[in-house]
């Protein structure tokens, strides 16, 4: 066996024989429903708010000082009278949202994209508590490796 074959396969191993609990891979799975959600184009990459331009400016969900259940009744049935949409499947229709009777449709004011599952949306709080919430505005090269999973990401390059 060479050297480098020799090489990864410990750190195969090593690496299988890292234990992950329950919260570590729901986080995990948060992160794909981020990147999926488009929650990025308003609050920015790594939730450190976003600069507005072709997207409205979404505030910093770092500095954010929302406990758990606000934040996700925020993601699942938006906030009424701004540009933060609902994201939560049937949120108004089906689940009560902010307090409300549910109704036949949302109401009009409101943007929804209605695209996750309660699971999903609980995922990516678990993301959002782990990884970015209380977090230092000033996203580690580390951090930034582990989001987008790659070691010479262009992004993280520049990053000490
Ligand atoms: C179209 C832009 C847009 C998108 C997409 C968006 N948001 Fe927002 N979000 C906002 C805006 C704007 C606010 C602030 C609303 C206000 O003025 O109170 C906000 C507020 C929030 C808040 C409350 C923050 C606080 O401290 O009050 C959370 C949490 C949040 N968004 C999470 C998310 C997540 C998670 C996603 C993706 C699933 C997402 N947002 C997608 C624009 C957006």
């Amino acid at each position: 066996m060479t050297h480098a074959l020799f090489a990864a396969v410990l750190l195969g191993l090593v690496f299988a024989a890292t234990p992950t609990t329950a919260q570590e891979d729901q986080s995990a799975a948060g992160l794909q429903v981020w990147r999926l959600s488009g929650c990025a184009s308003c609050h920015g990459t790594f939730g450190q708010g976003g600069g507005g331009g072709e997207q409205p400016e979404g505030p910093s969900l770092r500095r954010t000082i929302l406990d758990r259940d606000a934040i996700k009744e925020t993601i699942s049935c938006g906030r009424p009278g701004t540009k933060m949409p609902f994201f939560l499947k049937g949120a108004y229709t089906a689940a009560r949202c902010w307090g409300i009777e549910v109704q036949e449709e949302p109401p009009a004011e409101m943007i929804g994209l209605g695209s996750l599952t309660p699971a999903r949306i609980d995922a990516l709080v678990d993301y959002l508590m782990t990884r970015v919430v209380g977090k230092n505005d000033e996203v580690t090269k580390q951090e930034c490796i582990s989001y987008f999973g790659n070691p010479n990401h262009p992004t993280c390059n520049a990053m000490k």
